[in-house]
């Protein structure tokens, strides 16, 4: 959700700051706009839409200035305007912002600051920020000194870039419970949500902590503590490279990313022993334990609490972090939760972790962004190594959290080694063959109002994730469940020629879920076989290679995904970008 990018450089920005609001495009967004200074005045131009229309319509691209900033808005309070769009100037034009989170108390500070002779342009919370500061900066004179001034004013959740207009050589960053990292470059500094909004031009950062301040110029990074103190950090390099997020001959990232995946899980696989032994220990001696995550991190916490039950005989929950806080009558000292998240910054999930650990629990967290906020506050954690992972809905890094999963259930068991990710490997490029015979699927299904994919035991989770692609891509109506609960109430919405996706690998629960698999068939069902064994059952089947059963799912996942990516496409939808949605969600 809403994408920051700032750049106070020896050069014109505005080229930068477009490239950098392209790339975190990904976030989610419905308008966007840029600030720069030029000749003692901010230029700022800002509208509803798409990065390439509102630079179309409005040139971006074209501002002046040596010092400036973007930003792509995700509508919290205020609807889609032009003028609601960021940046917001304060009513001299002394000072303006660019803001991600929500300032809960709007309201009170809008009506303080309208009696005092403030005048509103836009209907944002956003908006407040920009008046206080500049009441501050009237005061105090200096920068750093009104941003910290002015945010101690401030409730509820930010990160932000703010720049004042007699100071063109200095961009003010200041965060609380939202992502802001500083690139430091050669000659150009940033501040962006993300470290792929500058990937091209540094790969040097500082991830700054809560309430810090951070001060900008061309040259220089100072970063202040919330007393004003000034704090010393050294920039840390990050892995991520220019040519993991771009396209490369693929139509669609969600496409590459699909594709990455016989690579991705052989990185997710290599991990610390130490690490992963220090993250099993707390597991095994966890006084109560909860796995916690959203959206599709929350299906693979699902398949890691199924093998720590089923092999490991431990007692865990895995429940979504929207919802920790009402569990946490179990939180105490000696509990332990696990939180997957590929961004590290999904509001719900640092909310969870804030309520674990006030109750005492230690946090011990499976991430993809290196530095990102839960990275940071978890007492132990595994990165997956998938590289950035650009389209909105999840792909690489679900298989990559199913890989990091199996290794820490795998340590919990006292196994030394996990084995067998080559041969992984090679299963996933196999499956990836399906792609033609997915197409096949969409071009005879992509009418079809609704979807079922049903499953038993580990492959449940599976079944939820498969209806999660399908719903996020396609906007086709999904649910995925057990099999065995289709006949306590879905099985009366099987008609002629419904489409079911069974996913059955061979084992114990494969006869069972054939059964499932023929009374939807007995309703008219089509039912779409996902599995290394055919039957007859099926209408349609889709062969997945076997292998070892903890890693099914991940081999399972690849149709899944492809039928997601390939009906997107066949409905006119933007696989990447879909409706609603944002990649990050930094809101509660
Ligand atoms: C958003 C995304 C989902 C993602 C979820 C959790 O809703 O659209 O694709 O699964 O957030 O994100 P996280 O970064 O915490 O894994």
């Amino acid at each position: 959700m809403c994408g920051i990018v700032g750049c106070v450089a020896e050069e014109p920005v505005a080229e930068i700051l477009l490239e950098g609001l392209k790339r975190v495009e990904y976030r989610g967004y419905d308008s966007v706009g840029m600030a720069t200074i030029s000749g003692g005045k901010f230029g700022v131009r800002k509208g509803v839409g798409r990065v390439a229309e509102v630079e179309e319509r409005l040139q971006m691209s074209r501002l002046p200035g040596d010092a400036g900033m973007a930003h792509s808005r995700w509508a919290t309070h205020g609807g889609v305007t032009d003028q609601n769009a960021h940046p917001h100037a304060s009513c001299r034009e002394s000072v303006a912002v660019i803001h991600n989170g929500i300032i809960e108390n709007y309201v009170p500070l809008k009506k303080a600051l309208s009696s005092r002779g403030h005048r509103f342009r836009s209907e944002t919370d956003t908006e407040v920020i920009a008046h206080i500061i500049e009441d501050e900066y009237k005061r105090l004179r200096d920068p750093v000194k009104a941003t910290l001034a002015g945010t101690k004013k401030l409730k509820g959740q930010y990160a932000m870039a703010v720049m004042f207009q007699d100071r063109p050589d200095v961009m003010i960053g200041a965060r609380k419970d939202a992502p802001l990292i500083v690139g430091v470059g050669d000659g150009k500094m940033f501040l962006a949500s993300d470290v792929l909004a500058f990937i091209g031009h540094t790969d040097r950062t500082i991830f700054l902590d809560n309430l810090e301040v951070v001060e900008l110029t061309k040259d220089r990074v100072r970063i202040f503590g919330p007393q004003g103190k000034e704090v010393r950090r050294k920039p840390t390099q990050v892995a991520w490279e220019l040519s993991d997020v771009s396209k490369s001959d693929f139509a669609h990232y969600t496409l590459k990313e699909i594709n990455e995946q016989p690579k991705t899980v052989l990185t997710a696989s290599v991990q610390d022993p130490a690490k992963l032994e220090a993250f099993a220990k707390a597991i095994r001696k966890a006084k109560s334990l909860y796995i916690t995550a959203s959206g599709t991190s929350y299906h693979a916490g699902l398949l890691m609490k199924f093998r720590l039950n089923k092999e490991a005989k431990i007692r865990v929950d895995t429940v979504v972090a929207g919802e920790l806080k009402e569990h946490a009558g179990f939180l105490g000292k000696g509990s332990v939760v696990v939180a997957f998240s590929q961004s590290g910054e999904t509001a719900d999930v640092m909310e969870a972790v804030k309520e674990a650990k006030k109750h005492g629990a230690r946090v011990f967290s499976i991430v993809n962004a290196a530095g990102s906020t839960l990275a940071r506050e978890s007492d132990g954690v595994l990165l997956l190594n998938c590289g950035p992972e650009v389209g909105v809905a999840a792909t690489k890094s679900f298989t990559a959290q199913v890989v990091v999963a199996n290794l820490v259930v795998d340590a919990v068991l006292g196994k030394r080694r996990s084995n067998g990710f080559k041969e992984l490997s090679e299963a996933v490029a196999e499956t990836l063959k399906c792609d033609e015979q997915i197409r096949d699927l969409v071009y005879e299904y992509s009418s079809r109002p609704d979807f079922y994919f049903v499953a038993r035991g580990y492959e449940s989770p599976v079944a939820m994730e498969g209806a999660l692609k399908l719903k996020e891509l396609s906007y086709i109506h999904a649910e995925g469940m057990p099999a065995s609960e289709l006949k306590h109430g879905t099985l009366a919405l099987i008609e002629k020629g419904t489409p079911v996706v069974v996913l059955n690998p061979s084992g114990s629960l494969h006869a069972d879920t054939l059964s499932n698999a023929e009374e939807l068939r007995a309703r008219g069902a089509d039912v779409i076989g996902v599995s290394d064994v055919k039957d007859e059952v099926y209408r349609h089947f889709v062969r997945v290679p076997k292998v070892q059963p903890k890693f099914a799912p991940i081999v399972e996942s690849i149709p899944l995904q492809l039928l997601a990516y390939h009906m997107s496409v066949a409905k006119r939808n933007d696989p990447d970008y879909p409706r609603n949605l944002a990649k990050s969600v930094t809101v509660k």
